[in-house]
């Protein structure tokens, strides 16, 4: 693990006393079995049943997983979309399964038939134009209607998608396009971002001419900017397609369990976007399992998660799990931390939110606004909380627990990754006791094992690498392939499974896992994902610039900022131009959600005698505290420089 990390806890966001599930929860949970976890072990992975058993197969699989190919429910046939939408019909097609709220106050509805009926003229649609079964379709579009839409009519002809998310550049949508072979987009004319237009029919076209093959290009209505665009040829109007294949039904395509539903990237420890693909069989029955017994989830509940589906949990928590199941998903459009400040808690009380899945950053922005936001609302309604994508403290656990939950609901704080596809670290809510601030025992069938350097596992409430030991439903192809993902200097043999995750944790005597970050070179800021070396190898291509590190460190209302440090050639002054440059840069190549909060310019970096940067320290100073000891550092009078550059920016 190279020259190894410090595990640096904060007392203050340790885990503190256990918290009880309460009662009127229990009552009702969906499992609430107290051996589950020793059966699991016992019956592993033959346990794992249950998790298929909640999927509907057109060939039931031969063998629950299985060790040669390293695959989940081999033999087994299915159609994602069918699970979704089909298998619903006789008992809810008048149910609600879509509601959506839109950033102009918009609201749309589709019952379970209704949106059978769209995604298969839009499934015909795709057809029409020549997409065919195992063409990767790339989707580009906000949080409207029309991605899930998108997204389940692609599942239901074979056709993988690939969602980039709308904050990307056309440059990083254009190379992800490239890396998969994809030839057709479906983009919307346009997006709200924090109330302003965006428009992306110009990057439709840069992307366009960008790719060597054509593409094929649907387009959304979102700004009513499309009928104009979709003039050319190769060039689709999306309402324009529905008309034509109006009443159509096509026939959900069976595929394999192990055939790829969808491509996403995400940031990992090389200058490109990792490639994750997840497979049809066990990622849909990880995420419908995982949706009934984590987020204790039933047919007919109202659920609403804030992700965007741009990301893993819009796919796996917003999309797949909770429809798969038959719950009524509230889609909402724009971020959970952009105000108006009381439209999350009206939302939860008008449409009566059983299960209400976020982010410790909305939650620090909630904590920000305050209690008197949540406490005009009745949220008598909810019945379980969740978190992702970041630790949460204990403090923000009891704000969420007291002013949102009354203090009736469990809270689910869920450990997972884009690569473990769902939960694979969390409370059973109708079955363990919470500790705040920890994330919890890993589910049943999964083991996790803390290593230090050498691979060796370390003592109870010892800091070190966090290591996924037993394959997952969930798991991406990729790991069934013997793609390792692991640190480079992984002291493991290759015979052995085992899976980096890339974060540090402890686990304490009870076996509760606690997160303290990533311990690799992905950064978390705010619960999004960025590669360091992706964001510096951008930076130092500005004109001038030498050498540039990335940390995350404290800033604004999210908690979280990033930070770009850069020094400069010799002789360079033009330390406005070089901060603008560097800016635009990272833009460009990856877009706007990448752009920096401080970037600031210095002579040098803080460098080891062996000249690595050490970004421990310049994490300090974006988070304005002491330095302690730099004895070994080449130079440390730079760092003085940074400190008060820091502080002017
Ligand atoms: C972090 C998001 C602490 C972790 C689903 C992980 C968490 C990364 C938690 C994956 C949690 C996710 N507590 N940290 N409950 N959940 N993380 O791929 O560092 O966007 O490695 O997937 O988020 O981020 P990704």
């Amino acid at each position: 693990m190279g020259d190894g990390h410090e595990f640096e806890t904060d007392p203050d966001e340790l885990p503190t006393a256990e918290v009880a599930p309460p009662q009127r929860f229990l009552d009702q949970a969906n499992v609430t079995e107290t051996g589950i976890r020793e059966r699991f072990r016992a019956q592993w992975p033959d346990a794992w049943d249950e998790a298929g058993e909640r999927l509907a197969w057109t060939s039931k699989y031969d063998s629950v997983y299985d060790e040669a190919t390293r695959s989940w429910f081999p033999g087994g046939q299915l159609n994602a979309a069918a699970n979704c939408l089909d298998r619903h019909l006789a008992d809810r097609k008048h149910q609600r399964a879509l509601v959506w709220d839109g950033q102009r106050g918009e609201t749309r509805t589709y019952t379970y038939l209704e949106l059978f009926r769209e995604v298969n003229e839009f499934a015909a649609a795709l057809r029409e134009i020549g997409v065919g079964q195992g063409d990767v379709v790339t989707l580009h579009m906000p949080a409207i209607p029309e991605l899930p839409i998108a997204m389940l009519a692609c599942a239901r002809i074979g056709a993988p998608h690939a969602v980039v998310y709308t904050g990307f550049s056309a440059d990083a949508l254009a190379r992800r396009m490239d890396r998969s072979d994809s030839s057709y987009l479906v983009v919307s004319d346009g997006y709200y971002r924090r109330g302003d237009a965006v428009s992306l029919t110009n990057k439709a076209e840069t992307v366009r001419a960008t790719l060597s093959a054509d593409v094929t290009t649907v387009v959304v209505d979102r700004f009513g900017e499309s009928h104009e665009y979709a003039t050319d040829v190769g060039k689709y109007n999306y309402r324009t397609l529905l008309d034509r294949n109006e009443g159509e039904r096509v026939e959900p395509v069976d595929r394999a369990s192990t055939d790829e539903l969808f491509v996403i990237y995400t940031s990992g420890t090389t200058g490109t976007p990792k490639r994750v693909t997840h497979t049809t069989g066990g990622y849909l029955a990880h995420t419908a399992w995982t949706s009934h017994a984590v987020l204790d989830l039933e047919p007919g509940d109202t659920y609403f998660c804030t992700a965007d589906l741009g990301w893993i949990t819009g796919h796996s928590y917003v999309v797949y799990g909770p429809l798969a199941l038959g719950a009524t998903v509230l889609l909402r459009e724009g971020e959970a931390d952009q105000p108006p400040r009381t439209n999350v808690w009206e939302l939860i009380e008008h449409h009566a939110v059983d299960i209400f899945y976020t982010s410790p950053t909305a939650i620090r922005a909630f904590m920000k606004w305050g209690p008197e936001y949540p406490e005009q609302y009745d949220l008598s309604s909810l019945r379980l909380l969740g978190t992702v994508g970041e630790p949460i403290n204990p403090q923000s656990w009891q704000w969420l627990s007291e002013h949102v939950g009354n203090e009736t609901c469990p809270i689910v704080d869920t450990w997972w990754q884009t690569e473990t596809g769902g939960h694979l670290i969390t409370t059973l809510p109708g079955v363990d006791r919470m500790k705040p601030g920890a994330v919890g025992p890993p589910l049943p069938g999964i083991d996790v094992t803390v290593v230090d350097e050498d691979g060796q596992s370390v003592d109870a409430n010892t800091g070190g690498y966090l290591v996924v030991d037993t394959p997952w439903p969930g798991m991406p192809r990729e790991l069934s392939e013997g793609v390792r993902w692991a640190a480079p200097d992984d002291a493991r043999p290759d015979s052995e499974w085992a899976y980096r995750t890339g974060d540090g944790a402890f686990v304490d005597e009870d076996g509760y896992v606690t997160i303290l970050g990533r311990v690799d070179d992905v950064l978390n800021v705010s619960g999004r994902r960025f590669g360091t070396r992706e964001l510096e190898s951008t930076a130092v291509t500005v004109d001038g610039v030498t050498e540039a590190a990335v940390v995350s460190g404290a800033y604004g209302d999210r908690g979280h900022g990033l930070y770009v440090y850069v020094s400069l050639e010799d002789g360079t002054q033009e330390s406005e131009r070089i901060r603008a440059e560097v800016t635009a840069a990272i833009e460009q190549t990856i877009g706007t959600f990448a752009r920096p909060d401080a970037v600031i310019v210095s002579p040098e970096l803080p460098k080891t005698s062996s000249g690595k940067i050490v970004r421990r320290l310049l994490t300090d100073i974006a988070n304005g505290e002491s330095l302690g000891d730099t004895s070994a550092l080449r130079n440390p009078e730079v760092l003085g420089e940074i400190r008060s550059a820091v502080q002017q920016d």
